[in-house]
């Protein structure tokens, strides 16, 4: 008979899931291919840094012996995805998981710029790699989940797409945010509920996940300031998204589509 421990386990096991990463070389990516990995999944690691997702995957593959796969993935191009989709089905013969990670946040020089003198060209770019990059990602994998009567889908969205950013905290850190960013990430809160909704009865469950900041080196003043924002006292540390990653993936969360699992420390309850 199975012991209470090992039902738990099970809850989260990825064994034989097949899982799409965009954006898998960035700082929060490689943390949820590392997780993923090593709950089991084959993961693919997309990003239009190739050379990092072949290092990281390769690293994976010895550690946890589990079998990744690095595709190079220009999201601004319809082509590019379509071919990472069809070569990871090629490779793994199924699509279980797609996490929509990958985007554009800016430079800190972008991210001070204006509002009212705002590049469109700029503003035009982020919203084809957030937005319509994700849109396209959905359609290919949501074509295969169709098919398989099975398949998990989730955006990765923002504190920024919650609530607006409070322009006390920034000064000359760079680390403002730009108002692509909240349209964009706003959007993937409710393109994730419409998804869940047009793939009722699919077998396909939607979730947006939106992590806080993570501390990465920025200026000290500006995590002072941040850190007094949230109800925990503090910025998060790379891996703490590890955990609400592997929840949504697997089996834990079977009752959950359409929801958005905001992990930030407090910052949007109070
Ligand atoms: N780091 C944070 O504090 C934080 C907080 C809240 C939400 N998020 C979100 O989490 C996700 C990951 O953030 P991160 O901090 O790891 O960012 P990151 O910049 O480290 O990683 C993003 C990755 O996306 C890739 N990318 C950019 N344009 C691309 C394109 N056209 N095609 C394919 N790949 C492309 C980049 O090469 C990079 O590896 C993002 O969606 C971000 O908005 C991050």
């Amino acid at each position: 008979m199975m012991n209470k421990n090992m039902k738990n386990e099970k809850l989260f096991d990825m064994s034989g899931k097949t899982v799409i990463i965009t954006g898998a070389a960035g700082l929060l990516g490689s943390q949820y291919a590392e997780g993923l990995s090593g709950a089991g999944a084959n993961v693919v690691l997309a990003d239009i840094d190739y050379k990092t997702c072949k290092q990281i995957s390769s690293e994976l593959s010895d550690k946890n012996n589990s079998e990744n796969l690095a595709i190079k993935l220009d999201l601004t191009n319809k082509k590019s995805i379509q071919e990472m989709v069809k070569k990871s089905k090629k490779r793994f013969s199924s699509v279980d998981v797609l996490i929509n990670n990958a985007a554009d946040q800016g430079d800190s020089k972008l991210r001070k710029t204006p509002f009212e003198n705002f590049p469109l060209k700029n503003w035009n770019h982020a919203i084809d790699v957030n937005l319509t990059g994700v849109f396209l990602c959905c359609q290919e994998v949501g074509k295969i989940m169709v098919k398989q009567h099975d398949g998990v889908i989730i955006n990765i969205a923002s504190t920024y797409g919650i609530v607006g950013p409070d322009q006390r905290i920034y000064g000359k850190s760079g680390q403002n945010s730009a108002a692509f960013y909240a349209a964009t990430k706003g959007s993937l809160i409710n393109l994730t509920r419409y998804l869940a909704a047009y793939w009722q009865g699919k077998g396909i469950r939607v979730n947006t996940l939106s992590p806080g900041g993570v501390k990465k080196g920025q200026d000290k003043n500006f995590v002072k300031k941040y850190s007094q924002k949230t109800m925990l006292g503090r910025m998060a540390n790379k891996d703490e998204y590890i955990g609400p990653i592997l929840f949504l993936s697997s089996n834990a969360s079977s009752y959950m589509t359409g929801s958005n699992l905001i992990v930030d420390g407090g910052w949007t309850a109070w």
